[in-house]
């Protein structure tokens, strides 16, 4: 059974607020700071460097987290790659790809910029764009991917889960379609892991990228990147860590993941990400899919009814619901929603000035749900965007 209430008292802060702002960064549960007050109280040392025992029982926890996280996506642990957050992990795709002038990218107007920037920048290399449009509710139709896709293209580059409307994308088909064409397929997964069940192993993308403070409840300042083949990519970064010889003329290099996680890594939060995934698995992915589902469906359709509100998106949707209140900015609803009801949801573009482009708005008002979040606190949202809908009328 789902036990919400039993959720909810591993996550304090929740007894202040009413935290719709999820996809921004999730609430961290006691389990995750206890994990990392454990590393700082009990055995902090470095990860990788050194025979003393602290720095050993440093790098067990930091494996074992490494190792959960993997399997928590159904891939082969040697292949992910420990990373400060979603843009270093698409970065690194984007900085270590040997490419070629005349090479070209497919990605969409979807994506945060987090998935755009990188590719864009790329133009100076003589990289060139593509960059497909959703449907009017967020969705990318994969046969479009497919007709983008040239001689040149070497990468397609797919958020699964879109930060503004909470569509999912058919990564799947994406994925198959685009293996067919011989091109590699990047999905930013940054918005989906922890929320859906998502098999990456089994989709068999070439690169995964998420950030490890969201749906996976852990510390901000984490994240992951699966590379399926590393021998595609070159490290970003050079230094401690990653070498296995140096001599004064050359160096020769570990093998993935160690390569690409040069430098003194975030022990503490990886170690924290480790048990924030075992957290997610304790309540079990497919239960916070049903559990988010069901409260995201009811707050779209909700809202749709109210006088003067616009929703966005698709009917079903993961995670987020962004709207609009004729003749309000997306900020001051934000304000009246938090000074008035204690209601926290993210407005504005979202990183995502595209995606909002696409339906000819500059900003929304997003509320995004996490694993902790009750009906009782939507019904409150519900009411309060009712109040601010009357200064309208
Ligand atoms: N990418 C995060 C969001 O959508 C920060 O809010």
């Amino acid at each position: 059974m789902y036990d919400i209430l039993e959720i909810r008292k591993d996550f304090p802060v929740l007894d202040d607020v009413i935290y719709l702002d999820s996809a921004a960064t999730t609430q961290t549960p006691v389990q995750v700071v206890s994990a990392v007050n454990n590393y700082f109280y009990k055995y902090a040392g470095n990860y990788g460097r050194g025979a003393h025992r602290l720095a050993r029982e440093t790098t067990n926890h930091y494996e074992d987290s490494r190792e959960n996280v993997a399997r928590f996506m159904n891939v082969d642990p040697s292949k992910t790659i420990m990373t400060k957050n979603a843009t270093e992990s698409i970065n690194m795709v984007a900085l270590g790809i040997n490419w070629n002038l005349g090479d070209h990218i497919v990605t969409t107007s979807l994506e945060h910029h987090t998935d755009l920037l990188p590719w864009m920048r790329l133009k100076e290399k003589g990289v060139d764009m593509t960059v497909v449009p959703p449907d009017e509710n967020g969705i990318i139709n994969p046969d479009e991917i497919a007709s983008s896709i040239t001689d040149g293209t070497r990468l397609v580059a797919v958020t699964h889960v879109s930060n503004v409307f909470g569509s999912v994308q058919d990564i799947g088909e994406i994925t198959r379609i685009t293996h067919k064409a011989g091109v590699m397929v990047l999905i930013d997964g940054a918005q989906s892991l922890g929320h859906i069940p998502v098999d990456v192993g089994s989709i068999g993308c070439d690169f995964f990228a998420a950030s490890g403070h969201k749906g996976l409840l852990g510390p901000q300042g984490t994240g992951l990147l699966y590379v399926r083949e590393p021998e595609i990519m070159e490290p970003s970064y050079f230094g401690g860590g990653m070498v296995h010889s140096v001599t004064t003329t050359g160096f020769e290099l570990e093998p993935c993941p160690t390569k690409f996680e040069s430098g003194t890594p975030n022990m503490p939060g990886v170690i924290g990400l480790g048990r924030g995934v075992e957290y997610v698995q304790n309540v079990g992915v497919a239960n916070i899919e049903k559990h988010e589902k069901s409260l995201v469906k009811n707050t779209a359709s909700r809202l749709a009814e109210i006088p003067y509100v616009e929703v966005y998106g698709p009917d079903d949707r993961c995670g987020v619901v962004s709207f609009n209140i004729t003749g309000l900015n997306s900020h001051d609803v934000a304000m009246i929603l938090d000074e008035t009801s204690s209601v926290c949801v993210r407005s504005g573009y979202h990183c995502a000035m595209p995606a909002l482009q696409s339906i000819g708005v500059e900003g929304t008002v997003r509320a995004s749900v996490g694993l902790y979040n009750t009906q009782e606190e939507i019904d409150t949202f519900i009411d309060a965007v009712s109040q601010i809908t009357s200064l309208v009328g």
